[in-house]
Parts: C-alpha cells; structure tokens; sequence
C-alpha cells in the first residue's frame, strides 16, 4: 500500500479527493466551524456520535462534501491505544466498501501517535495471499495520512513509512509456511534486500558454519533435508569506526521439537517459529527505506528441527562455537542451541550492543500472554531504551529478571552446561543459557513466543517487534549524532584493564 503525506485541515478535507475520509475526533481541542465540524456537532447532538474511543459514524454522500464516505472516529482520551483502536475501527468500517484510496486525517495532538496511525491502517489493510490466491488481496492501494501541516510532521511520517514497510516484510515472511520458507528462501530476502544502497549480504552454508566451529547450530539441523543457512547482513549508514548494534534473530523455518517431539495439535504454528529471523529482515527493509546514520548487523540462524536418523538425541552432547560442550536433554529446546552460536559470532562486530529476537519459549506466552515481549538485558540503558521504544510504539516489552539463581538447574554432570533446566521459569533459564554465550557485549534478549504471532480465527504473524527495533535503532542513531556525543566520541576512551 502507498502512504502519503498531505496538509489537509478539516475544512480541506472536506474537498479533498479521496474515495474515503477517516476523521479522528478527539474529546477536546477540535475545529469549530466548516462542513465536518458542524457535522460532528449534529450528530453529537443527536446522540448518533460521541467520540469514545474507537466509537465510529459513517456517512455515505455526505452533503457538500467531496468524498463518497466519510467516517468519524473517535479517539476518547488520544492515547497511543486510543489512536490505534480508531483508526483500526475506521479502516474496519471501509471493508465492504469498494475503496481504493482512504484518507486518515489527524489533528495536531495526534502527531506523536502518526506512526501508531500508518502502522494500524495498514494491519487492518494486510491481506495474506501468497499461498492463498483465491483470497482477494485488499483493494485499498493507496493511504493518505493527512495532518494540519505537513511540514511539521515529515521526519514522523518518514520513520512511518519505513515502519509500515519492515512489519509488513516480517509479517509476511512469517506467515509463509515452512515449504515456502525454507532456510534458503530467507537467504534469498536477505540477498533481496542487499538491492539496496548501504546494505550488503553474506550467506553461509553447512561447510563454512562447521568450519567456523559451531557445533551447536549444526546439530539443531542435522536431521533436516533443508541446508542451514547462516545469514549476515550489514547496513552501513555511519563511518566505519562507529561500532555496530548487532540483530540476532531466531530462524527455526519448522520445529517440530525434533527426537523429542512435540505434541501434534497446533503443531502447524511452529511455522512462525523463524519470526526473529523475519523481524531481521523487516528491520532491515526498514533501515534501508529510513536510512539512519548507523550501523547494523544481522544475523540469522536459519534451520529445520526435525527428527529422523541423523537428529540429535537426548543426552548428545555438542560443541558450541565459544567451546563450551553443551548437553542436550531436550531436543525442543533448540532456539537456543542456534543462537548461542550467532551470539558467539556477533563478538567479531566489536558492537556497542547485541540484541537477539527469538520465539524462544511457550513459558514466555504462560508469563506474559500476547501483549508484551520477554525483555531481558545486562546493560541498564539497553533495557531501558528498548522498553521505551516499545511504549513509543506500542510494541510493548516488559523487562524480566536474570538473577544467577535462574541458572542453577542448567548444570550438567557431562558437559559445561545442559539446554534445559526444570519447568519452572522457563523463559528465564532459556534466557540465563543464552546469557553464558552473551558475556563480551551489552546484550538483550527479546522473547517474542506470544507476540510474534495470532492464533484462533485471526491466526497470523504481527510483524513484532519490528517497531520497537526501529524506534530503538533511531534512538541509537539521534544520540549518536549529537554535537555534544560527537565531541567526546572523537577523544579516544580510556581502554578498561
Ligand atoms: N519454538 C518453541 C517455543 C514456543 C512454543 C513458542 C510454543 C511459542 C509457542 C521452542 O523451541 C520450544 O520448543 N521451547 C520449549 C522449551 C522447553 C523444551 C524447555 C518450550 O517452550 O516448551
Ligand atoms: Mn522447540
Ligand atoms: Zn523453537
């Protein structure tokens, strides 16, 4: 879908050319007079509207007006959530209709939430149809956000943009199933998106993955027809000697829990089990469209758990990359066996912070449902910027514990450590084993197990966390390139003994 910009006050609005006009109607602070504003007044008069939120009213040939339909909608308070549920209620209400251009028109105090707005028509908007063609893809080809004045609002509508674009790249990887997602099919997205300016793109297979001594990610696919692929992507959008933020998502293309198997119904949702990996390629999408001056990596561990006569068994034990041997006693637990070895790798990119994104645990959605990421962290103002991020974007995250106690069911009477402790505390062991690999770097781990995808009638990948990674790798991006950051950048740092 195109989005656009546009200056369009409500007295504008109400000739401007659009098939459909979604007008946010806040409690307070509100145009008065033209042909919308006294619309709004009769109809709030007459008790047909109220601007709770997400409440709607939609006209059809409303009088004097240009377009066909309009639609008021409500954003109660004007919280993020109130701006999202509006315009998500606004859209909705189009769906019968044969719209192909919808115009969203904001008011000033709406700005900080332009982003929330673009990314939430454009959800209402998605339709999947790459293996489903029959299903009509959506006819709304074009998004005009308008604003009172542009100008003000371009760098917001920029980041907008890029958003909207890397979550629906993440968004639709995710939601190919695993025959039309293999480890190779990511290596080529990856390759897709070195197109770009600043963006380039490294593929590594079984061989060179075996010689680089990852042990651990070679045993997760070692049962599997499908070749692992190691993917790693770079963005360059600041001078070299800037070090690098590293993202390292979690590419398990179909878990089936290996030797120990997991259980058969809703086993098709181990499909989305390589959202990590997509929600890398979406950030870059993103960077490459926003181009930040920053530099990102991106890894990606991409493979198959599957059993078979070649798979890892219970009680096998590996060697990891960083030398650590590795005991496994459940072969369900590989998200972890992958990315303790990209972990391992990141150290190479000196980076000034690793992040890694992982539909690591069922514990995780016990813990915290569908609303918020797992946010584990050993650096303060990581955690703290990544939880913000999230609240900007309403991607939200919540910060979990890695107190040493969480470690002490991963001891192994046969090797340096086991690949799973007992039930209890699930998505923290599983973060305390990543934590060994993650020593030399600030380092975050997102569990995105419940908020990477949907299940039940609306069952789909979302395309999380892409918005907190953006609004986080911007952030980065703005300190970095502040005089006062700069200045004291340019002194070399004294060097820790
Ligand atoms: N990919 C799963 C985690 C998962 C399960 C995400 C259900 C979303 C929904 C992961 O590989 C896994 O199987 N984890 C195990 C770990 C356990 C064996 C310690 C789990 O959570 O059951
Ligand atoms: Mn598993
Ligand atoms: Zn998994």
């Amino acid at each position: 879908m195109n989005l656009e910009l546009q200056s369009l006050s409500w007295a504008q609005a109400a000739s401007a050319k659009t098939d459909a006009l979604v007008v946010l109607v806040a409690k307070a602070a509100r145009p008065e007079t033209g042909l919308i504003a006294n619309m709004l007044a009769q109809a709030e008069k007459s008790g047909d509207f109220s601007p709770a939120a997400g409440q709607c009213m939609l006209w059809w040939k409303p009088p004097g007006l240009t377009a066909l339909r309009l639609v008021l909608v409500g954003v109660g308070e004007g919280r993020p959530q109130d701006v999202r549920q509006a315009v998500t209620a606004g859209v909705n209400a189009l769906k019968k209709s044969k719209v192909q251009h919808i115009t969203v028109c904001l008011q000033a105090a709406q700005l900080p939430h332009l982003a929330i707005a673009a990314q939430a028509a454009d959800d209402a908007n998605y339709v999947y149809t790459a293996t489903k063609p029959s299903a009509k893809a959506s006819a709304v080809s074009k998004l005009v956000i308008g604003v009172p004045q542009a100008a003000q609002a371009k760098s917001a509508f920029a980041l907008a943009q890029a958003q909207v674009a890397g979550v629906a790249l993440a968004r639709e990887w995710g939601n190919r199933p695993a025959n039309h997602a293999t480890p190779e099919h990511l290596a080529q997205a990856a390759k897709q998106l070195a197109k770009h300016a600043r963006v380039s793109c490294q593929v590594m297979g079984p061989k060179e993955v075996t010689r680089l001594g990852m042990g651990s990610f070679a045993a997760v696919a070692q049962a599997s027809a499908e070749p692992l692929r190691f993917i790693v992507l770079e963005y360059k959008g600041a001078a070299a000697s800037q070090a690098p933020v590293v993202l390292v998502g979690k590419g398990i293309t179909f878990d089936t829990g290996g030797i120990s198997l997991k259980p058969g119904p809703g086993m098709d949702e181990m499909k989305f089990d390589m959202c990590g990996a997509a929600s890398v390629l979406g950030t870059f999408e993103a960077l490459a469209q926003l181009k930040p001056a920053i530099n990102v990596v991106g890894l990606i561990a991409a493979c198959e758990n599957m059993p078979g006569g070649k798979a890892l068994k219970p009680g096998d034990v590996v060697t990891s990359m960083s030398g650590q041997t590795i005991e496994i006693l459940n072969t369900d637990a590989e998200g972890r066996l992958i990315l303790c070895d990209a972990l391992t790798y990141a150290k190479r990119f000196k980076p000034r912070a690793v992040i890694d994104i992982a539909t690591l645990t069922g514990a995780c959605v016990i813990a915290l449902g569908n609303l918020r990421s797992g946010l584990y962290a050993t650096d303060e103002q990581l955690a703290a910027q990544l939880q913000a991020a999230g609240d900007q974007t309403l991607d939200l995250n919540w910060r979990m514990p890695l107190d040493d106690e969480y470690a002490e069911g991963l001891k192994s009477n046969f090797a340096d450590v086991a690949n799973v402790a007992d039930r209890n505390a699930g998505s923290v062991t599983a973060a305390k084993f990543l934590q060994r690999f993650a020593k030399d770097f600030p380092w975050a781990h997102l569990d995105i197990a419940g908020s990477a995808w949907k299940s039940g009638a609306a069952k789909g990948a979302t395309g999380r966390p892409v918005p907190s990674l953006l609004a986080y790798l911007t952030s980065v991006s703005a300190l970095a390139s502040t005089p006062a950051k700069k200045a004291s950048a340019s002194k070399p740092a004294r060097r820790r003994t």
